[in-house]
């Protein structure tokens, strides 16, 4: 028997953010290509890639957990390939760490050469070297790389990559470089060619997306945008991701209240509601700056849902800064958020403010922001009582299998009885109990 027939199956692993998910589906595209079938049981995969999330220091803690078990797989499963992408790969202090602590590790390679893997692979299967490549930033953007959508209803499309902004905490300005756009028509392609595969549902991908396309030589703005993506017949819905209260402009508001295929939904990351602290963090508004957005946006999009991130226990942050914070979160009523212990990060400005906040003081604050967001996001979800509300049906739903579940316009969690043949259809549903963090329904037969 040949000994070495290579195991041409792949499973990846992915932490962190949507970009980090969409990245994946692109290197699950090209491994289509290049003959790979998806396994999902890495113990059984000839190649594992572990898609490396950087934004807090637990996920790094977990990912170099994971890495380090890899060790005993390996000695059970020599032909393993093993390969480390993503975010963490963009710190050469990380690199340097893996180099030296974690041999099973294969190939690592880093957030702005994906493209690339074909030639790793090949170069690895001709000398079976460890591979190491990483580029520092990029102001190109690979276009027509294959895509495997992990569902065929509903897509991330990158629209931009980078981030400019330099908020104080944040890692992702050195770890996904400079602001690049993609030019509009290639995204528009991508949709189009979405809505001729059956996509109901895009989720456009950016770290600030209102800033799209201010690096681009021709006048595009987000809302332009926006206005002709609408225009692609077969698409129902247009979803977006992460808008800066800084750069939320009328016209995105507008954009957003004119065309019925744009969710009245917008997630606005607040991150305090401590004017002081925002300036801290560089994040270039204020507490009423975003009173100001939010009364905008409910002004002019009835029935919209707005959510945010909060970090508690930025460096300095007071009992009054914190207060303002829970203030600002009454104030701005908003439908559901994520909250984050502030954690540091080597190399951002934040890591070395003076004034760090003790972690038990953390956790308390963090408590005191799950409180207040757990009773308002239970009054948000009491308004779709016995309302009939449209949901794409995504899948069985997780505790009972025999329900779907699937979201609202304004990105509710619904779990409600229906057939598996509504998955992938955007049904109506009847609203027949509000949870706190999901609503139970009954889907109106005859849609
Ligand atoms: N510590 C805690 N949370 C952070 N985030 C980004 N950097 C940090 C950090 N160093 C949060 C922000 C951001 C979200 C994606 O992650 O709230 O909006
Ligand atoms: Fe990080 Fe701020 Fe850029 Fe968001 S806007 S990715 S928080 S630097």
């Amino acid at each position: 028997m040949q000994k070495n027939t290579r195991n041409l199956t792949y499973c990846i692993k992915t932490y962190g953010c949507q970009m980090n998910e969409n990245d994946s589906e692109k290197m699950a595209g090209i491994l289509k290509n290049l003959g790979y079938q998806e396994e999902i049981d890495e113990n059984k995969a000839g190649l594992v890639i572990l898609n490396t999330c950087s934004v807090r220091e637990n996920a790094d803690q977990r990912v170099l957990g994971i890495i380090g078990s890899y060790k005993t797989v390996k000695k059970n499963n020599p032909d393993l390939i093993l390969a480390v992408c993503g975010c963490m790969m963009q710190q050469p202090e990380i690199v340097a760490s893996i180099k030296s602590k974690y041999p099973q590790v294969d190939l690592i390679f880093g957030t702005h050469n994906i493209h690339r893997l074909p030639e790793f692979l090949n170069n690895f299967s001709l000398n079976g070297n460890r591979m190491i490549e990483v580029w520092e930033d990029s102001d190109t953007i690979i276009e027509d790389l294959p895509v495997q959508h992990k569902y065929p209803f509903k897509a991330f499309v990158t629209i931009m990559n980078g981030c400019n902004n330099f908020c104080t905490y944040c890692i992702v300005p050195y770890t996904r470089g400079r602001e690049v756009s993609r030019r509009p028509e290639k995204i528009i392609e991508e949709v189009q060619a979405l809505a001729d595969s059956g996509c109901l549902e895009i989720t456009l991908l950016g770290q600030n997306v209102n800033s799209y396309g201010n690096d681009l030589e021709e006048t595009v703005t987000f809302a332009a945008l926006l206005k002709d993506l609408s225009q692609v017949e077969g698409i129902e819905r247009i979803r977006f991701m992460t808008s800066h209260p800084k750069d939320l402009t009328d016209e995105v508001i507008e954009t957003i209240a004119k065309y019925d295929k744009i969710c009245n939904y917008i997630h606005l990351p607040i991150q305090s509601g401590s004017s002081r602290i925002l300036k801290k963090m560089n994040r270039k508004y204020s507490r009423e700056d975003v009173i100001n957005r939010v009364e905008k946006i409910r002004e002019l999009i009835p029935g919209v849902s707005i959510t945010t991130d909060i970090i508690v226990g930025f460096p300095g942050e007071t009992d009054q800064d914190h207060q303002d914070t829970l203030d600002l979160i009454k104030t701005c009523r908003f439908d559901s958020a994520f909250t984050f212990m502030y954690s540091i990060r080597t190399g951002t400005p934040a890591a070395t403010m003076a004034d760090q906040i003790p972690d038990a003081i953390k956790h308390q604050r963090l408590n005191e922001c799950l409180e207040i967001l757990r009773d308002l996001s239970h009054e948000c979800n009491a308004l779709y009582q016995n309302q009939i509300v449209k949901v794409l049906a995504e899948e069985t739903s997780k505790n009972n299998p025999n329900r779907l579940s699937g979201r609202t316009e304004t990105g509710k969690l619904v779990n409600f009885s229906a057939g598996q043949e509504a998955i992938g259809q955007i049904v109506h549903v009847k609203i027949t109990t509000a949870k706190s963090f999901s609503l139970d329904g009954e889907m109106i037969e005859g849609d």
